[in-house]
C-alpha cells in the first residue's frame, strides 16, 4: 500500500524535528566542552548520534514504503544556558515536546488506518518513555548533589564512558 500523503508529510516533519534535536544536543555538547564538562559533553554527543539515527530510521522507512523524503532547513538552536541543571531541564522539556510530536504522527497514521506506520512508530513511542525517564533521573541526581563539588565531578567522570549504541536496527 502506497504511503498516504498525510502520513508522508508528518513523517517528513518528524525527520526535521529529529535532526533539529540532534543539532540542539550538539549545541549543548559544544557549550559543555567550552565550560570544562567534557563528560556531560560526551553524554550530549551520544544524544546527537541517537537523534541522527532516529532521523535515519524514518528516512529508511519512508523510502521502504515508496514515499518521498523532503529535507527541510534546520531552524536555529539555543547556544547559551545558565547552568548544568538548566541544560537538563531544557532537555526534558524538549523530549516531552518530541513525545507529543510522535503521538501526533501515530494519530495521523491511525486516522488513515495505516497499520504498518502505527507499528513502525511504536519503536519511537517506547524510545520516548526511555528518554524521558533517563533525563529525569539525571535531573534528580543533579538536584541531590546540588550541581557542584565532588558529586558533579563524579557524574562528569561517569558520563565520559557513555558510548553510542545504535538501537534503531534492533
Ligand atoms: Fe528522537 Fe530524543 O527523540
Amino acid at each position: 500500500m502506497a504511503l498516504n500523503k498525510n502520513v508522508e508529510e508528518i513523517l517528513n516533519k518528524q525527520i526535521n524535528a529529529e535532526f533539529w534535536s540532534a543539532y540542539f544536543y550538539l549545541s549543548m555538547a559544544t557549550y559543555l566542552n567550552d565550560n570544562g564538562m567534557s563528560g556531560f559533553a560526551n553524554w550530549m554527543k551520544v544524544q546527537f548520534e541517537e537523534e541522527t539515527s532516529h532521523a535515519m530510521k524514518m528516512i529508511d522507512f519512508i523510502n521502504e514504503r515508496g514515499g518521498r523524503v523532503i529535507l527541510q532547513p534546520i531552524a536555529e538552536v539555543p547556544s547559551e544556558w545558565s547552568d548544568i541543571l538548566n541544560i537538563f531541564e531544557d532537555t526534558l522539556k524538549h523530549e516531552e515536546e518530541v513525545t507529543g510530536l510522535i503521538n501526533e504522527c501515530v494519530n495521523v497514521a491511525i486516522e488513515v488506518k495505516d497499520h504498518a506506520t502505527v507499528n513502525f512508530l511504536q519503536w519511537f513511542v517506547d524510545e520516548q518513555v526511555e528518554e524521558e525517564a533517563g533525563v529525569t533521573e539525571i535531573i534528580d541526581q543533579l538536584k541531590m548533589i546540588g550541581c557542584k563539588g565532588n558529586g558533579l565531578y563524579m557524574m562528569d567522570k561517569e558520563f565520559k564512558s557513555r558510548v553510542f549504541v545504535d538501537t534503531t536496527k534492533a
